[in-house]
């Protein structure tokens, strides 16, 4: 039913803020749920009383909801089960009140006005930035019956494939060391690391085209047969195994927290690094160089931290294209360039404004912070915390897996091979360590910042401190003082801070 009246009034529930789905040629429209179930009963047989019905339909969820909703679209079981009259019934009702008491006209069409309609109305309400990005939410098809049995590869609800933890980043904090390390550990299983465009990353719900791919898509990126998992060193039916992913992309992407929640509920643990947010900007800098990035390779780190607007960044740029006698290069496109670089450097170290988007969806205690600075200088203190966090069946003795090694600069396992071998980590010949490769802990002169740059972050630092404080995050059972998950270099930092 269409109703031109109401398309400008708010919504009254979230039940009549549905979506048209539209795929291709076909538009799937959202069928309306008005919590009225009829069947071939009697009048009197209605559960809870004929009464029950005849308020829904005079004033009640059905008069609302058709009163409410700028396009509705009711099922009834009217063609199929043997002539269902409560249906009609209670709209004929809905409608005779509806003319009575208000001054709407109804207007009926085919399917594929009513769809014109609805999508047409959707499209002005929507911001081309929504947040869903056009696309739906995807759930676990295993988590209810009726869809994991009518899912094609129903076989992959034989078992709890799907993660229930996330590495989430952000990106340059040691996510990568991370997950090596994790995915040593016997009950701890990553995803597949494959060489792909997102490296060993699935990056399934922070990017949309990977998120289109769909959840069966997800499932193929975890390790599952038995012989998959021998090859891990993973053995399956001895010892709960624990499934994991590192996606760098996700901690300061506004789409995940709902993604992530639709898929693997609130019950899912979170774990994110925190890192200096300047020098996690270096960090950044320097590997946009090393990959070549023209942007990186013109404009100094301070350059780049100025520029933070398209102005700044086109006086930037001038200036330099001015010094260098450069008439080869548009300017425009370079300082739209560097303006792109400043943003990557800086949103994410933004820590309390990402967190509270997942604080909205995830409880505080399903979130564990990391010191990424204690991952290089004690990453075996660290891992006992991840240890209990994730109250793996077995513990690992990670201060003899893990070692120091002279060469890297950088902690690096022993033992091995390891499952990461071969496409995440290499072997040291003279140390007989395994190794993150060069990409990661490369070299380049210490950041010293000036006291413009350390500026840039004090409102997001002091906010962290902040919200470490006030919410609930996990904490060590030998934890006595909620200071014990603020990371060294914030504590550092809020000492120096005049107050
Ligand atoms: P740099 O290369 O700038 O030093 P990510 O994996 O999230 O991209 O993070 C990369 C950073 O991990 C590196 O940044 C490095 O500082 C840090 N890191 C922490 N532990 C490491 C380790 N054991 N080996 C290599 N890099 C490590």
């Amino acid at each position: 039913m269409y109703n031109p009246e109401n398309s400008q009034t708010n919504y009254i529930s979230p039940r009549t803020n549905n979506r048209i789905l539209p795929v291709v040629y076909l538009k799937v429209i959202p069928r309306q749920t008005s919590g009225v179930y009829t069947q071939t009963l009697r009048l009197q047989d209605y559960p809870g009383g004929a009464h029950r019905l005849q308020e829904m339909a005079l004033g009640g969820e059905v008069f609302q909801t058709l009163l409410y909703t700028p396009v509705s679209f009711f099922m009834t079981h009217f063609g199929n089960y043997g002539q269902d009259r409560l249906a009609t019934y209670v709209l004929n009702g809905a409608f005779r009140f509806l003319l009575a008491w208000t001054r709407l006209q109804l207007k009926t069409g085919p399917p594929n006005f009513l769809a014109q309609q609805h999508l047409a109305f959707h499209r002005q309400t929507e911001a081309p930035t929504s947040v869903s990005a056009g696309l739906p939410l995807q759930s676990n098809p295993c988590a209810d019956r009726r869809h994991a049995e009518i899912w094609p590869p129903s076989s992959l609800c034989d078992q709890d494939l799907l993660p229930s933890v996330l590495i989430g980043g952000p990106q340059k904090t040691g996510t990568t060391a991370l997950l090596t390390f994790m995915a040593a550990h016997p009950d701890l299983v990553a995803n597949h690391i494959r060489s792909q465009g997102t490296f060993e990353e699935p990056q399934f719900f922070s990017n949309n085209q990977i998120y289109a791919k769909g959840v069966a898509w997800y499932f193929d990126q975890f390790p599952r047969t038995p012989e998959e998992l021998d090859r891990l060193h993973k053995f399956p039916g001895e010892r709960q195994l624990i499934r994991f992913e590192k996606s760098a992309t996700y901690f300061d992407s506004l789409l995940a927290p709902d993604r992530v929640l639709a898929l693997l509920s609130s019950r899912a643990k979170l774990i994110f690094l925190l890192k200096d947010p300047l020098e996690r900007a270096y960090s950044w800098y320097q590997h946009q160089r090393s990959h070549r990035d023209e942007a990186a390779l013109r404009f100094t780190f301070a350059e780049v931290l100025r520029a933070s607007s398209l102005e700044q960044a086109a006086s930037l740029v001038r200036q330099q294209l001015l010094a260098s006698a450069d008439t080869t290069n548009s300017s425009s496109t370079l300082a739209a360039h560097l303006l792109a670089l400043n943003r990557r450097c800086l949103r994410p170290g933004h820590y309390a404004l990402f967190l509270e988007q997942w604080l909205l969806r995830f409880p505080p205690y399903q979130i564990l912070l990391l010191d990424a600075d204690q991952l290089v200088s004690a990453p075996a203190v660290l891992m006992d915390r991840v240890q209990e966090f994730l109250n793996v069946g077995s513990y690992v003795n990670y201060s003899s897996l893990l070692q120091f090694d002279k060469r890297k600069r950088f902690f690096c396992l022993s033992g091995g091979p390891h499952p990461a071998a071969g496409r995440l980590l290499h072997w040291d010949r003279e140390s007989g360590l395994w190794c993150l490769s060069r990409g990661k802990g490369r070299s380049y002169p210490p950041l010293v910042p000036s006291e413009e740059n350390r500026h840039i972050f004090r409102k997001p630092m002091q906010e962290l401190y902040q919200l470490l404080l006030q919410r609930q995050f996990w904490r060590p059972r030998n934890s006595s003082s909620v200071l014990d998950i603020i990371p060294s270099w914030l504590q550092r930092w809020i000492h120096s801070v005049p107050t």
